[in-house]
């Protein structure tokens, strides 16, 4: 198919989303791997944050978040969700729709442990998404959870992985006068072998 080549040479997603997240950490000042993350609410409110992209898998992409948190909740009652990551420093975009499973298992519990003790103790503490009357209120409980579990915190059974199993993947790079370049993987199930398009920009 076509004239893909340089930036958008070879015919796994994957790996070119691997390729350009690793040229974004040579040039972002900082987080390269973060996205902004689209799920929608039972009325099909939209609603989007930025979550850190911990993995690239062979046919997945991996976030940690709180199980209880809105986002989750949107993602436990659509069972999808959307995402796009920018880097301005080099004028190139990935954009990533699918279905969403949770990774609650061993790969969640060595990403929980691979944190600072600090960030293991504020997953316990932080009620994410829910109402919260101070700060104060908020170091109490970070107070309380490191009383209760010390310096060796589980995993929170609240906390953990989700997966995004794409059904589309564009990817998008900065072109002379608003010629970008657009190059689009899709698949109509994830059994499907990739259809490739080039797209208008
Ligand atoms: C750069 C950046 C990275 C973030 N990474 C995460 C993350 O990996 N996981 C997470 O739960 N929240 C992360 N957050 C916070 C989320 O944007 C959001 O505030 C939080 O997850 C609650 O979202 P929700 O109420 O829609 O569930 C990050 C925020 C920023 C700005």
């Amino acid at each position: 198919m076509s004239d893909r080549s340089g930036h958008f040479a070879g015919d796994d997603p994957f790996a070119i989303a691997r390729s350009w997240l690793a040229e974004a950490e040579g040039a972002e000042p900082n987080d390269p791997n973060a996205i902004a993350l689209a799920t929608v609410d039972a009325d099909g409110l939209p609603n989007v944050r930025m979550v850190l992209l911990k993995e690239v898998e062979a046919d997945a992409f991996v976030f940690y978040t709180n199980y209880e948190s809105r986002k989750a909740q949107e993602i436990a009652q659509s069972g999808k969700a959307a995402f796009v990551m920018h880097w301005k420093s080099l004028r190139r975009q990935v954009r990533v729709r699918g279905l969403v499973e949770k990774e609650d298992g061993p790969l969640a519990d060595a990403y929980y442990e691979s944190r600072s003790l600090k960030s293991r103790l504020g997953a316990w503490a932080s009620h994410q998404s829910q109402p919260l009357s101070s700060r104060a209120a908020l170091m109490a409980e970070v107070a309380r959870v490191t009383a209760r579990h010390g310096t060796n915190p589980p995993r929170p059974p609240f906390w953990g992985g989700f997966r995004i199993r794409p059904l589309e993947i564009e990817f998008w790079a900065d072109g002379a006068f608003r010629l970008h370049d657009r190059f689009r993987w899709y698949r109509s199930d994830l059994a499907q072998d990739w259809i490739i398009d080039r797209l208008n920009p």
